[in-house]
């Protein structure tokens, strides 16, 4: 008994120290995106830096309207705690003191300034975050499907365009604008430790930019509901210096290595079972419903951050992708184990 009590105390104290711990690191360490992938109360990026004295100030507002309006409850409550009803129980009910008016109009006058001054200090934010100092050297144009990102990285010489999916590489230090497009539904748009909200809705192409101030790897996610699998529909920004920035681009800039002998065949089968919707540059798989699947292998996660990328979720992935993801607009496809296999070879050339 006295062990359970025991080790009952040790597990609180555990809890207590894990919380403290992690609330140290969130307040305190670059790395704690990892710890919080969607914490939006530590910024790492200038717009989320201009947006946070903002996030602190009206919550510290609202906790303080909340204490108050708890506090003056109470107050009216016990003040009238001794009122003797003994005579006629609905005595209390019209027995009023007189005078509450004055507070009502203190109330709204308070109430009216801080909703003022929390609106005018809303429209300052909007307007210093509204566009970056310098002009943005690199233009991402994001389109939204249900579920996952498409990410095409654009440039006036043509040869330094080509697209890729859920995994957004930029360079730290400098902004970068963002053009935001939807094939089907209302998505947003959202890196909470780099910036606000945007919403990505059809028919239209809206805009934004962010800056990375800390290199790192940022989860971002689709925060407008758009069906079933609207949590899975998550992204990553990799902020990098300049120059791994400059690597990883040119890689990506970089053709397929024509496959030969065996890898041939694989590739003849990848064409037939995934050509329809997929697309590998420099091959005349074209496909344009699903992912870019050029370099694959680089990326981190399959199915718009649902799983991690290695060749055994590759595998399940593509032998049932609604197990990992119901609803998901990639079919379960008719295919034998030495057709996987096969695709799976050839998808572990796309590096
Ligand atoms: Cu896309 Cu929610």
């Amino acid at each position: 008994m006295r062990e359970d009590s025991r080790s009952g105390h040790r597990d609180g104290r555990d809890f207590l120290l894990a919380g403290a711990t992690l609330g140290v690191a969130l307040l305190c360490d670059p790395a704690c995106a990892a710890a919080a992938p969607l914490g939006y109360m530590t910024a790492f990026g200038t717009r989320a830096d201009g947006i946070l004295p903002l996030t602190y100030g009206t919550m510290a507002i609202s906790c303080l309207v909340s204490v108050l309006i708890a506090a003056l409850l109470a107050w009216a409550l016990l003040r009238h705690r001794g009122t003797d009803r003994s005579g006629n129980p609905r005595a209390l009910a019209v027995a009023r003191s007189g005078g509450g008016l004055p507070w009502i109009y203190v109330g709204v006058g308070v109430s009216t300034l801080v909703l003022f001054g929390a609106a005018a200090w809303t429209m300052v934010v909007l307007s210093t975050v509204a566009r970056p100092a310098t002009k943005p050297r690199l233009t991402i144009e994001i389109t939204a499907r249900q579920w996952w990102w498409g990410v095409r990285y654009l440039s006036p010489d043509h040869a330094r365009t080509f697209t890729t999916a859920n995994e957004i590489h930029i360079p730290v230090g400098e902004p970068v604008a963002f053009k935001l497009a939807s094939e089907d539904v209302i998505h947003s748009f959202w890196v909470p430790a780099l910036h606000g909200k945007t919403d990505v809705i059809p028919g239209q192409t809206n805009t934004t930019w962010l800056q990375a101030r800390v290199p790192g790897t940022y989860r971002g996610q689709c925060t407008e509901y758009c069906g079933q699998q609207h949590a899975h529909m998550g992204f990553v920004v990799i902020a990098q210096e300049p120059e791994a920035f400059e690597t990883w681009y040119r890689h990506q800039l970089a053709p397929t290595p024509p496959p030969t002998g065996d890898l041939a065949e694989a590739q003849t089968t990848f064409a037939a079972k995934c050509g329809l919707c997929h697309a590998v540059r420099g091959t005349p798989v074209g496909g344009r419903l699903g992912p870019d699947l050029t370099h694959l292998k680089s990326r981190t996660t399959l199915a718009a951050g649902t799983v991690p990328n290695n060749p055994g979720y590759r595998g399940a992935w593509i032998a049932d992708p609604q197990h990992i993801k119901p609803g998901s607009k990639m079919p379960r496809l008719d295919i034998s184990s030495p057709e996987l296999a096969r695709v799976q070879a050839y998808l572990d050339t796309l590096d």
